[in-house]
């Protein structure tokens, strides 16, 4: 059955501890999703090195994100996780969609603007990123892309360079769709602000125990009293509930009627969180770093066998293939 699955693949930048968030809106759904896909996860270095200057935080954060995503249920039999530095054939077949888009159209990318005007240098990794993207995509014919909202833009990029490729040399290229990963909604931060690590409102999801307490024990609350009813509806702490705790509805009673204040809540809560991530972190302390190298060489390996049967076709259509 597996050769009738559709082809999936997402790519994620190795940056730093995740959170809740990162769990519940795209970790998860991933982990959720990718049985049903011939699904591969590759892990966006050559994406990384045009904001991150740290080789050895590089390196720390590949081995971090690939534990990190095993741990939280992806299995590496079933996906092939490799990352994007392994297999060449990405930064050539990027390079051939650049000489294929324009400047002004590159330049109008959400994602680039958007990180220049926060102040982050405007290398030419950065102005070109969408293509090595639209790259990571079409060398395997994925159908399916699973991003963030935040991402959307830059599948439609993929489309358009799927296009002028197939416009100029011939169809070879498929449309992706993106997937988009929302219904779970956004998940807020201790101040009630999307959780994100830039706003360092996050709940860290390897964290220790204590660690976990600590982030949910300081969510932001109002000054209702102990005893008074309070609102399910407004309250962050009851937002993360939702994901985290059974019997919601008898929790939701109890703060309707008053029968729960805030710290009591913020500490079934810590708990509920702590519950379902206890395996997870397990699980990560018990992956060695060699177990992880392993992963990522045997999915370079899958990968680079099918991004060579298809470059090698590219080449021969924009007329470099000549032997
Ligand atoms: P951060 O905002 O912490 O930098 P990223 O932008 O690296 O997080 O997000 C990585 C993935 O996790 C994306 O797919 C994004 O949609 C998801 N994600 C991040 N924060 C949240 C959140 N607060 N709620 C839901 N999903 C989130
Ligand atoms: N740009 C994506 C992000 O920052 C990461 C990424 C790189 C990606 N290559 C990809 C996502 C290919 C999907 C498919 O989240």
């Amino acid at each position: 059955m597996a050769d009738t699955k559709k082809r999936l693949l997402t790519g994620l930048q190795p940056s730093g501890q995740l959170h809740i968030g990162n769990y519940l809106g795209a970790l998860k759904p991933f982990a959720d999703t990718a049985p049903e896909y011939d699904a591969m996860l590759m892990i966006a270095d050559y994406h990384a090195l045009t904001s991150l200057k740290s080789p050895t935080q590089l390196r720390e954060n590949i081995i971090d994100v690939v534990a990190d995503y095993v741990a939280a249920g992806i299995d590496p039999a079933n996906v092939v996780i490799f990352k994007q530095s392994d297999v060449m054939q990405h930064t050539e077949l990027a390079w051939i969609f650049e000489c294929l888009v324009t400047v002004p159209f590159l330049s109008q990318a959400h994602a680039y603007k958007d990180k220049v005007a926060k102040g982050l240098e405007a290398n030419a990794g950065l102005f070109n990123y969408p293509m090595l993207m639209a790259a990571d995509i079409l060398l395997y014919d994925s159908e399916f892309v699973p991003v963030g909202e935040d991402q959307r833009q830059h599948i439609e990029y993929s489309r358009e360079a799927a296009n002028k490729f197939n416009i100029a040399y011939g169809q070879t290229f498929a449309e992706p769709k993106e997937l988009i990963m929302s219904h779970v909604g956004t998940i807020p931060g201790t101040d009630g602000k999307k959780m994100s690590k830039s706003y360092g409102n996050t709940i860290p999801l390897f964290g220790t125990d204590d660690a976990i307490r600590t982030a949910v024990m300081s969510i932001t609350t109002d000054s209702t009293p102990v005893g008074a009813p309070l609102n399910p509806e407004t309250d962050i702490a009851f937002a993360l509930h939702k994901h985290f705790s059974p019997n919601i509805k008898e929790l939701e009673a109890r703060y309707r009627s008053g029968e729960i204040g805030y710290k009591k809540s913020k500490e079934i809560l810590a708990e509920n969180i702590i519950a379902t991530i206890s395996p997870m972190r397990e699980k990560r302390a018990a992956l060695s770093r060699e177990a992880v190298i392993q992963i990522l060489k045997d999915g370079a390996e899958v990968a680079r066998t099918r991004a060579e049967a298809k470059m090698k076709l590219v080449r021969e259509k924009v007329g470099v293939g000549l032997y």
